[in-house]
């Protein structure tokens, strides 16, 4: 069992690392291999829209996403975490998603190896109050279904980050670590 965790803001040790890792020591803990990505610091351009992929099924662009290719078409499980920033998740997610579509063929084809799952969280500085946690995740996860046939296994919105970090939050970050041990067990969330 593979895990990929996919880190989509530039803070390393900011909110979303949080959960981020508290969801790969689950996954480890149930003996899966774990790697977490610092996709910020990597050197990842946006597509080009040159549709070289279409006949190749690669990207052309010799940047760090070339090894992560390989490391999403292997993994079981890929987890993202990202802020929301002016209402949507971060351009780091967005360059990561663009740059998946080399799994797609020209006539819609589906490239992306079966048989994987998704976990996406996001976290915001405001309040309960807003709709984030379910809009925003639902057009996220929407899109990995949708296009790559990754069927989403978890997802957590968690707000008021501001006066409330989510490293501090013990309990939300144990009951990420019991999904995360959970899901790389392969048993359904309750
Ligand atoms: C450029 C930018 C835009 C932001 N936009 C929003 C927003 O629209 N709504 C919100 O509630 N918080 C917003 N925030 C706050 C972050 O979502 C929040 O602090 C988040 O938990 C930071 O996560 P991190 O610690 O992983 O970087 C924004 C922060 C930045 C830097």
């Amino acid at each position: 069992m593979k895990v990929l965790g996919v880190l989509l803001s530039p803070h390393r040790h900011g909110n979303s690392a949080a959960l981020l890792e508290a969801f790969l020591q689950g996954a480890a803990a149930a003996g899966a291999e774990t790697d977490l990505v610092d996709f910020p610091k990597l050197d990842v351009g946006g597509c080009r829209a040159c549709n070289a992929c279409k006949e190749t099924r690669k990207c052309i662009l010799d940047d760090d996403m070339q090894p992560l290719y390989e490391k999403v078409a292997d993994a079981d499980i890929i987890a993202q975490a990202s802020p929301v920033y002016f209402d949507q998740v971060t351009a780091q997610a967005k360059t990561f998603l663009d740059r998946l579509y080399c799994f797609i063929g020209l006539n819609q084809e589906r490239w992306m190896p079966e048989g994987k799952k998704g976990a996406y969280f996001l976290d915001w500085e405001a309040g309960p109050g807003m709709s984030y946690g379910k809009d925003l995740l639902d057009w996220w996860k929407g899109r990995f279904e949708y296009y790559f046939r990754i069927e989403t296994a978890y997802t957590l919105g968690v707000d008021s980050t501001g006066k409330n970090p989510a490293r501090q939050r013990k309990d939300l970050l144990a009951t990420i670590r019991e999904a995360g041990e959970k899901l790389a067990r392969g048993e359904a969330l309750a």
